[in-house]
């Protein structure tokens, strides 16, 4: 179609009644901007998998995953979105009956308890106000008052919410139990330090479309010795998820079935970006952005929807009174060529959320920024122009002094 391209994105704005080029900006919370580095490895001819020059890169990358998830586990590589490698936890870690605790504050919260119930777990749900991060002192509590509770289940940043889990505290409170602690990282793991090993996380697992700036389709997950031990007793069916014939397989520098070939070639190089900045600056660079944009917003008087314990991978803010945050969010995307996410069920409508995990630099901040307080004046809510640029160039300046 004229002025879309061959994926229909629309490469075109009507302005009255000229067309104009338009540049897209994708400032969601996944899929994220995948750099041309990327890009063009994965451009590159397919390659076959049984082959020494495939288990050559397939090695690299397990041995960066490890040096990134800081473990000495294996970090098992599944084509699948993030969605796969949580199925993969429930079916290789319990067995129908058993009953996990799932810290429940937002949509992947709740995503959690739906799987387990999905393949006959008992799910005790600790409900936290959207919002709010868990307290360890709740987790605390609800593991003494059921000593049954086999593990806890929750997000490193909840990204529905914004909000990040205090992870450290929650590890700590397993550390001498039967109990596992199961962490979603997909939008954690490559913004903040997680250290798998250091903290006693049983389960880390991620999505290669976060702040691993690739394409959907691949999935990670590493168990500790304690998730490897329990998940020999399990009995639950299983067949494209099974671990145990994954680490087989990968241990031999291959996967069981079919891996995502090109994906994994892109991993190989956003890897070795990673390393060439290094993760403390990977860390701190988010950190930055995330500050600049909580900066940004606050400047425009748009309050944040996780004040007490925001993520670095994204900010959520609510809209102001008035504006209809769907339809800010539509005009961004299709008029001003900026793409936001915006808020799910009791949330839809309301608030509008800024991504800064994965391939994003101090422009992109401005970017979004400045194109949030121009929609806003559009949608009738009075903006001083340029206040929140200001406010985040002061954050993002100290990157340059
Ligand atoms: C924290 C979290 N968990 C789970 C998911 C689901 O991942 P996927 O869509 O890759 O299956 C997402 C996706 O946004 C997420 O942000």
């Amino acid at each position: 179609m004229a002025g879309e391209d061959s994926a229909g994105r629309e490469k075109a704005i009507k302005i009255g009644d000229r067309i104009e080029m338009k540049k897209q900006y994708l400032i969601s919370p996944g899929p994220t901007p995948v750099p041309e580095e990327a890009l063009l490895e994965m451009a590159k001819a397919i390659m076959h998998h049984r082959t020494p020059q495939f288990s050559s890169i397939f090695a690299e990358c397990s041995a960066g995953l490890q040096e990134l998830y800081k473990t000495s586990q294996p970090v098992l590589m599944l084509a699948s979105s993030g969605t796969g490698a949580m199925e993969a936890s429930i079916v290789n870690l319990f067995s129908p009956g058993e009953t996990v605790l799932v810290v429940n504050a937002g949509k992947f919260g709740e995503r959690w308890g739906k799987i387990s119930e999905t393949f006959g777990l008992k799910v005790e749900w600790l409900n936290v106000p959207w919002g709010q991060a868990v307290s360890p002192s709740a987790v605390a509590e609800a593991l003494n008052r059921n000593p049954k509770i086999a593990a806890v289940l929750v997000q490193g940043s909840e990204t529905s919410t914004t909000v990040a889990h205090p992870i450290m505290e929650l590890a700590k409170l397993t550390h001498d139990k039967d109990t596992l602690i199961i962490v979603d990282g997909i939008t954690s793991v490559g913004v903040v330090d997680m250290p798998m090993d250091g903290w006693g996380i049983d389960v880390l697992l991620t999505g290669s479309q976060k702040a691993l700036m690739l394409p959907p389709g691949l999935a990670f997950i590493a168990l500790s010795e304690k998730a490897w031990k329990k998940s020999k007793t399990v009995k639950q069916p299983k067949f494209y998820f099974d671990l145990a014939r994954e680490l087989k397989n990968q241990k031999e520098k291959t996967t069981a079935y079919t891996p995502a070939v090109s994906l994994i070639c892109g991993l190989r190089k956003i890897l070795e970006m990673l390393f060439a900045e290094g993760l403390e600056n990977t860390y701190k660079r988010h950190d930055i952005l995330a500050r600049s944009v909580r900066a940004g917003t606050a400047a425009l008087g748009l309050a944040p929807l996780a004040p007490d314990s925001p993520a670095n991978s994204a900010t959520g803010v609510f809209v102001p009174k008035g504006v209809d945050g769907g339809k800010l969010v539509k005009d961004l995307r299709d008029n001003y060529g900026v793409t936001f996410a915006g808020g799910q069920d009791d949330l839809k409508g309301k608030i509008i959320r800024i991504a800064h995990l994965g391939y994003f630099d101090t422009f992109d901040m401005i970017t979004a920024i400045s194109s949030i307080e121009m929609a806003l004046a559009k949608h009738g809510h009075p903006v001083r122009m340029g206040e929140g640029v200001a406010a985040a160039q002061a954050v993002l300046n100290a990157r340059y002094i």
